[in-house]
């Protein structure tokens, strides 16, 4: 079973080899120079106020995934800094987003995070607004001078647009369209078919620094080694890294073989994370006769037969042998990297903090193909709860930590967790003069360049 395709002469940086221009090709190299930049830009109120006007209102947010609003009425409430957004889906079922504060005194017309309505009643005197964000109703009409409201105050609305089953909205409406912004290749998002997985988990918990300290945790394998050991038997920390345009990239990573810092003749026993991925694909590790140099073979080998019988798997057939097997880790700037899988995307948005440079909310959402047939199941790598269901047939809550909690995020996560507060305790230290990115860190400093062209001026 499979061939001898693992090299033991894994080379940085990596080219897996796919044809240029394909989705999954290298992408040319960027010289985004040697410049250090300084370490106040982690922590300093200034810096975190530049972000807020010359960033965050200028960029396309991800704001929600359109498979948790599906039908007419579903909304969700999206935080993200001071501001707070109402992400709609309408009567026509396209998308609206409105500001989440009511134009007579500013009060939080939803203070929930999701649900379905026909129209939004504030709280606090009951005025009421259609799903669209057009004034429906004000309570005691006729106690108001009629030239205060005789604009019809209705809810802010915010620039929304979709790309691929996910809502981005641009705060300051003056983005380029979304599909020019987008700096993934075309086809990169549509090839995932996300409108049709379900959001099957969503998570939120507070961690203790900057945003970008978070960010920068999690754009690079290089610390897979020393801070998750345990992924060592079963990930190649090894990359192909790609930089696109507008501050986006990617990291291909191999999942389901051992890195290539095992030698075969020093480890040849499949190591226990391996077996998990093995039985994954639907491949007994006990009666598996191949070796660590297979297992990535055939585990798409696997993959691909399955989807050759299971009808809900079709849309496999749009994705090559490795995006199978691999984890595309995918950056999408300025805030959110999804790992992208055939069987789901894991998306995760570091969203700044209200007020304070030193806390942002780690958001996970989780968008999973349910598939109705026997042994087939999230993946184990996924670490999704048992008790959460995964067909779809449930929007989820989102599952809520605040700053001092552990969060339920599963051991892997919780690692970065533990580590970020230690960072961002010596970005801080008078002795640090700054980031010193090696190759293996280049997408860190790619959006943190096209950060700087914001803030900058350059944008
Ligand atoms: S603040 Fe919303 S109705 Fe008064
Ligand atoms: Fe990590």
């Amino acid at each position: 079973m499979g061939s001898n395709q693992q090299a033991n002469t894994f080379k940085f940086p990596l080219d897996l080899g796919a044809p240029d221009g394909t989705l999954e090709g290298k992408a040319p190299p960027v010289d985004n120079g040697l410049a250090v930049p300084d370490p106040s830009r982690y922590y300093s109120a200034e810096f975190m106020a530049k972000e807020g006007k010359d960033l965050w209102p200028r960029v396309w947010l991800l704001a929600a995934c359109s498979a948790d609003i599906r039908e007419a009425g579903d909304y969700t409430v999206y935080q993200h800094g001071k501001e707070e957004f109402i992400v709609v889906r309408q009567d026509d079922l396209s998308i609206k987003t409105f500001y989440n504060a009511c134009p007579h005194r500013g009060n939080r017309i939803c203070q929930v995070d999701r649900g379905t309505a026909s129209s939004f009643t504030c709280p606090f005197h009951s005025w009421k607004f259609e799903c669209d964000g057009r004034l429906k109703e004000i309570v005691d009409e006729e106690t108001f001078n009629p030239k205060l409201i005789q604009h019809r105050p209705g809810l802010s609305e915010v620039r929304t647009d979709t790309l691929g089953g996910l809502v981005f909205i641009n705060m300051d409406g003056k983005a380029p369209p979304l599909n020019e912004w987008m700096g993934l290749p075309e086809g990169y998002l549509e090839a995932y078919d996300m409108d049709s997985m379900n959001l099957v988990r969503h998570t939120r918990s507070e961690w203790k620094s900057n945003w970008k300290t978070g960010v920068d945790t999690f754009y690079e394998s290089y610390h897979l080694p020393h801070i998750h050991p345990q992924t060592q038997g079963s990930i190649e920390e090894f990359s192909q890294i790609d930089l696109y345009r507008n501050g986006f990239s990617r990291m291909i990573m191999w999942f389901g073989i051992k890195s290539h810092r095992f030698e075969a003749e020093h480890e040849r026993a499949l190591d226990e994370g391996v077996k998990i991925f093995l039985r994954d694909a639907g491949i007994d590790p006990e009666s598996y006769t191949g070796t660590n140099a297979d297992t990535r073979v055939d585990i798409q080998a696997a993959k691909r037969e399955r989807a050759r019988t299971l009808d809900p798997l079709r849309p496999w057939d749009k994705l090559t042998d490795g995006q199978l097997s691999d984890g595309w880790i995918t950056g999408m700037f300025p805030n959110v990297q999804m790992g992208m899988h055939a069987e789901g995307v894991f998306i995760m948005r570091f969203v700044p903090h209200e007020t304070d440079p030193e806390r942002f909310y780690y958001d996970n959402m989780l968008l999973y193909r349910h598939v109705d047939v026997p042994n087939y199941d999230v993946p184990t790598w996924m670490a999704m709860p048992e008790e959460l269901d995964v067909t779809g047939a449930t929007r989820p809550d989102i599952e809520r930590w605040p700053v001092d909690q552990v969060p339920g995020i599963g051991p892997v996560l919780l690692q970065d967790w533990e580590l970020v507060e230690h960072v961002q305790r010596g970005l801080k230290s008078s002795g640090f003069k700054g980031p010193l990115w090696g190759e293996q860190e280049q997408r860190i400093r790619h959006y943190q360049r096209e950060i700087d062209r914001y803030l900058d001026g350059e944008k």
